[in-house]
């Protein structure tokens, strides 16, 4: 017996396909919506194939509220998740206005239909692009927010926006959720990370470097004062972010709120462990060369992942091999791959 019905905007991309697996996994129904901006069909498919049970993929923007309503209208939705977003900082400089209206006028078109069909449970993807570079890590909920790319700002504005509706209309269910560095694929191979075109992240990037698609990999900064000198973030499997969001919606389920959770693993990797540990599973040689800092990057950025721990009880629980591992074989086993060649560096 199903537990209600999700629609999971953005739901053919990374994390949505994930979290609508997820979904399906746990008992509930899901409706994708996207606009396949940044997604094919294939991770709509690849949710099916995962799930074996069908989760239909509606085609349509979340600024189109028409579209909504069809979606609305399909069946009975007692829950959205909020993934449908442009995600890539560089270029949210050079077209600030099209992140505003994409992510944020986005985010507003879609609580209004929400609101006109008597839906009010939401879980928004933030980032932890809202917390910018901040002065002491780990980062707390309650760290200063703020973000220094126009995505970031996107971002931080949608969460007031939501903050704002809910102290207006308490009857509103909120779980606001700020990523940290989301990597790897679920274990069947069938969805994964898979930018078109060059990645702007590194794993993708060092992926694409293991395959022979791209030459090397450049190492933006070996001078940070970090153990080995390379940036640290805080890596996070997709599947266990995705099985956040099932917790995030249980957690909703208490009482009305509007509620914030850092979901990061509380860890730190630098650049160079996460090649290594990327090259053992891969058994390939990922050539590096060291490169300026990137712009806007920070030393060392890692989550205090303890109060979705204590209220969600949700704690990541795959390390970095495992995600490496996962990120690989999405990468040679996914439909279409060419036949990479188990090769020895
Ligand atoms: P993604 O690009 O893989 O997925 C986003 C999906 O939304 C894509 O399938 C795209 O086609 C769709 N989409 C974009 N604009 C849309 C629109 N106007 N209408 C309908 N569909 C639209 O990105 P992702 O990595 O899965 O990110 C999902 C969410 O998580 C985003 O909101 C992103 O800001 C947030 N986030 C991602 C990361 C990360 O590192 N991947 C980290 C923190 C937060
Ligand atoms: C990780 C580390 C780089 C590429 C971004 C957003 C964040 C969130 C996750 C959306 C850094 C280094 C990278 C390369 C490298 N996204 N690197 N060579 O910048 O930590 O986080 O994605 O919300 O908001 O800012 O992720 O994967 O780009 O970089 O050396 O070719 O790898 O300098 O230290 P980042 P990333």
């Amino acid at each position: 017996m199903s537990r209600g019905a999700a629609l999971v905007t953005g739901g053919a991309g990374y994390i949505g396909s994930h979290v609508a697996l997820e979904l399906l996994d746990a008992g509930f129904d899901a409706v994708l919506f996207d606009n396949l901006s940044n997604s094919t069909r294939a991770a709509a498919a690849g949710v099916r194939a995962a799930a074996r049970r069908d989760a239909p993929l509606i085609e349509g923007d979340v600024r189109d509220g028409a579209a909504l309503d069809a979606a609305f209208s399909a069946r009975a939705i007692d829950a959205v998740f909020h993934f449908a977003a442009a995600k890539a900082i560089g270029e949210s400089a050079l077209r600030p206005l099209d992140y505003y209206a994409n992510n944020l006028e986005g985010t507003l078109r879609l609580v209004e239909r929400m609101r006109a069909w008597g839906v009010k449970t939401l879980i928004y993807s933030s980032s932890a692009a809202v917390y910018g570079e901040p002065d002491a890590v780990p980062l707390t909920e309650a760290s200063p927010l703020a973000p220094v790319s126009p995505y970031g700002r996107t971002k931080l504005a949608a969460e007031w926006m939501l903050r704002d509706l809910q102290q207006a209309e308490a009857d509103w269910r909120i779980s606001i959720l700020r990523y940290f560095n989301p990597i790897g694929a679920h274990a069947s191979g069938l969805l994964g990370d898979a930018p078109p075109g060059v990645p702007n992240n590194l794993v993708p990037f060092i992926g694409q470097v293991a395959v022979g698609r791209l030459p090397r990999l450049r190492v933006f900064g070996d001078d940070y004062p970090t153990p080995d000198g390379t940036g640290v973030r805080d890596y996070v499997h997709v599947v266990d972010l995705a099985k956040g969001h099932v917790k995030a919606l249980e957690g909703l389920a208490s009482a009305p709120q509007l509620a914030i959770y850092n979901l990061g693993s509380g860890a730190g990797h630098s650049v160079l462990e996460v090649v290594r540990a990327f090259e053992a599973v891969s058994e390939r040689r990922i050539p590096c060369e060291f490169a300026a800092r990137r712009p806007g990057d920070v030393a060392a950025l890692y989550a205090d992942p303890s109060k979705a721990n204590a209220e969600l009880a949700w704690r990541a629980e795959l390390d970095l091999a495992r995600m490496c591992q996962d990120a690989w074989r999405h990468l040679v086993e996914s439909p279409g791959a060419p036949p990479y060649a188990a090769a020895r560096c």
